[in-house]
């Protein structure tokens, strides 16, 4: 069949592509944050600081104002490359040093990048093959940032070089407490179509396939005439004509991912030599769908995360809380850090609106409540001049005098060292949410029944949680679960035999399983498994879907169930057969009226349900509830939905309560009695008071054996 012309390895990385192929170790400890915390002996405060844009004059006056502000750490040369290095063989650091001292004199200490996020001008004049390329054929010029292809050999090179001067030179600095690698990989350009990237993308399929014989099997190409018989011919998917093969875009997204960790990797190997006792990390942004994060993960030390809710969005602090519940998951549970957030307005939206009084520092300890050890922002000073200079700051244009965005920064700075016990400890979360990048790519490529987002249906499983006041946490498919009494799988078209297996036996072991529709379709070369939906979900889920029969935006169907409950569904109906299930919810309209829409199977003590219809909140928050019910999750607290309460505690049997009040009316809860409070107005007898938009934190119990820990006698006295 195939008269392979195979290159070696060897041969296809000669084309001058870096390979994407991850060999770095990942890492053996994720306790970054606890390292940062511990040496700041607080929660990190700050932001990024860009004191190149700035006369020296102002940075007397940056410190001054950090100490007042509580800042306790500012990550420094994120953008920074053009001023280190103003040509390929000439380096400037006296004014980094400068700063780094004055910082360090001050008590502030440093995330410091390698400054790689945005290489200089020089590097693309000399190298124009650095620039990334559209999947149309664009050239992305220098004059904005990140401008790099991953594959590029000489990208590669330069980075490397000023991330080992950088390190070189900074590595004993007594303000260093982190490494940031470049920043934001793939928030820009998360993808990149040109020859380079063509070349190591051959080179990452022969490491993933073998061989073309392989390689044709996975990608389905004997669909319309796409069979390659030699590696040259394989291109990225490029813009075509008609629907690209979709199992050749999904490899693509793979490779795409593993180009950029290739890039950070190659940074932290030089960090980790040069100076093996200092933590790394690299900022995850909010597109979290560019990117495999869960093999990110194991690769740093602590995960950091930039988040960026819309303050237009009355409902912007729950997509908030899930990034928060999915950064702490690719932590393993441990404590990340917020990077960046806005201090009030961006300067990306149509229109940027300030956050109202109370919301910053609100979302700030959301943040906190969901794991995260630091608060920090874009940015500290106000640029004059670029693209984001109507950027809100921590110090804006005007200065501190009349600024509410100050005052409000100023104050929460004052009360964050009250938290300071709550640092290093972890987030109680019984509920898990299965998240997995292939699927979700797969999930959104064209030519599907109908257009289904993965986020939607993550939200539309979420909310009813969320509302529940239940806490959630992530997961990929594979992980240990034994905490986890309650297992949520909004969507997971994408779903080879092993991951069945996986779901099958938490509910053989007694679990209880919660499957959204058009689920187990595809394996992971996105090949449909044959015999009827969900195939390999089929057994445990106990029914059977024969075909399926989506919904035009705008036509609603009725159900009814669970009981006598009347609901609809939306943008997704199909008629279940069942193999071992009971039906839930029943559909009331049309072809499909008498036949399941939602079903349970049990298994001794393990249930599996499924949800073969988008249905309306009520409907899915009544089986939801159930499931938690059947699953034995119970909140932290009886609050309103608009009321967030998290619950955070430590290996030494300390808990603390975090309750978030996002509605504007003030509410009253009943929390145990013996809790103190570390932030917000004192309960009394067991009744908190928490007015609109307030925040309340609570060590929960006397609180004895306190003087075991650093800073466990702060809770008294702290109000
Ligand atoms: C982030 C980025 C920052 C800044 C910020 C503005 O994505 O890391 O450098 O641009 O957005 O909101």
């Amino acid at each position: 069949m195939t008269h392979p012309v195979t290159p070696t390895l060897d041969d296809l990385a000669a084309v001058g592509a870096a390979p994407a192929v991850i060999e770095a170790a990942p890492r053996k400890r994720r306790d970054g944050a606890h390292r940062v915390a511990q040496r700041l002996d607080a929660i990190a405060y700050g932001g990024d600081y860009n004191p190149e844009q700035w006369p020296e004059a102002v940075w007397h006056d940056d410190v001054r104002l950090m100490r007042a502000a509580g800042v306790n750490l500012v990550t420094v040369g994120v953008f920074a490359w053009a001023n280190l290095q103003p040509s390929p063989g000439a380096w400037d650091f006296g004014w980094l040093d400068r700063v780094l001292d004055l910082l360090a004199e001050h008590g502030v200490a440093v995330d410091l990048a390698t400054a790689t996020a945005s290489p200089p001008p020089w590097l693309a004049r000399r190298h124009p093959e650095t620039l990334p390329v559209t999947a149309e054929g664009t050239t992305l010029w220098p004059g904005g940032r990140q401008h790099f292809c991953p594959s590029s050999a000489a990208f590669r090179e330069a980075a490397t070089t000023v991330a080992h001067a950088v390190a070189d030179r900074y590595a004993d600095h007594p303000a260093l407490a982190l490494w940031h690698v470049g920043n934001e990989y793939g928030c820009h350009v998360n993808v990149c179509w040109c020859d380079r990237c063509a070349a190591a993308f051959r080179h990452w399929l022969a490491q993933r396939y073998g061989d073309l014989d392989a390689l044709n099997a996975a990608w389905g190409t004997d669909f319309w005439s796409q069979r390659y018989h030699a590696w040259e011919e394989i291109l990225p998917p490029r813009t075509v004509p008609a629907i690209p093969n979709p199992s050749q875009q999904l490899d693509y997204r793979r490779f795409a991912s593993d180009a950029l960790l290739a890039c950070y990797l190659a940074e932290r190997e030089i960090l980790d030599a040069v100076s093996p006792a200092v933590p790394v990390t690299t900022n995850a942004h909010p597109h979290l769908e560019a990117q495999d994060w869960w093999r990110w993960a194991p690769h740093v030390d602590v995960v950091s995360y930039d988040s960026y809710p819309d303050p237009a969005d009355p409902e912007a602090h729950r997509a908030a809380g899930v990034s928060a519940d999915l950064m702490r998951g690719l932590a393993g549970e441990a404590p990340w850090l917020l990077l960046e957030q806005a201090p009030s307005a961006v300067n990306w939206r149509a229109c940027n609106m300030m956050k109202p009084p109370g919301t910053m520092r609100r979302w700030s300890l959301q943040a906190v409540a969901r794991g995260a050890d630091a608060v920090m922002f874009f940015q500290w000073r106000a640029s004059k001049a670029g693209a984001e200079k109507f950027h809100s700051a921590m110090v804006g244009h005007a200065g501190t005098e009349g600024s509410r965005t100050w005052d409000e920064v100023a104050a929460l700075g004052a009360q964050l060292p009250s938290l300071a016990e709550v640092a290093g400890s972890q987030v109680a979360a019984d509920v898990a949410i299965v998240c997995d990048w292939s699927s979700w790519w797969a999930l959104e490529q064209p030519s599907h029944p109908t257009a289904l987002r993965w986020g939607d249906q993550l939200a539309w499983l979420r909310r009813p949680l969320d509302d529940a006041g239940l806490t959630s946490r992530f997961v990929a498919p594979g992980h240990a679960l034994d905490v986890v009494a309650l297992l949520v799988v909004p969507n997971l078209y994408l779903c080879d035999e092993a991951t069945a297996r996986w779901l099958t036996d938490f509910v053989t072991a007694g679990g209880v399983l919660v499957v959204g529709f058009f689920s187990g379709v595809v394996d992971a070369t996105d090949h449909v498994h044959l015999g009827g939906y969900p195939a390999p979900l089929r057994t445990v889920l106990g029914v059977r879907v024969p075909e399926v029969d989506p919904l035009p935006e705008g036509v609603t169907v009725a159900v009814r169930g669970p009981g006598e409950h009347r609901g609809h569904a939306t943008m997704w109906r199909e008629p279940i057969e069942l193999a071992g299930a009971e039906p839930l919810v029943t559909h009331e309209d049309g072809w499909l009226r008498g036949r399941p829409a939602a079903t349970r199977c049990r298994h001794g003590e393990g249930v599996a349900y499924y949800l073969g219809a988008r249905l309306d909140a009520a409907t899915t928050a009544t089986l939801l509830a159930e499931a938690a019910s059947e699953a034995g999750c119970v909140p932290p607290l009886d609050a309103p939905a608009q009321v967030e309460v998290v619950r955070r505690r430590d290996d030494h049997g300390r808990s603390w309560l975090f309750a978030l009040n996002h509605s504007e009316e003030p509410v009253t809860l009943t929390v145990p009695t013996d809790c103190r409070a570390l932030l917000g107005d004192a309960p009394t007898g067991g009744t908190l008071h928490l007015p609109a938009g307030e925040v309340a934190v609570l060590r929960e119990g006397s609180g004895e054996g306190d003087e075991d820990h650093a800073g466990g006698d702060t809770a008294a006295t702290k109000g």
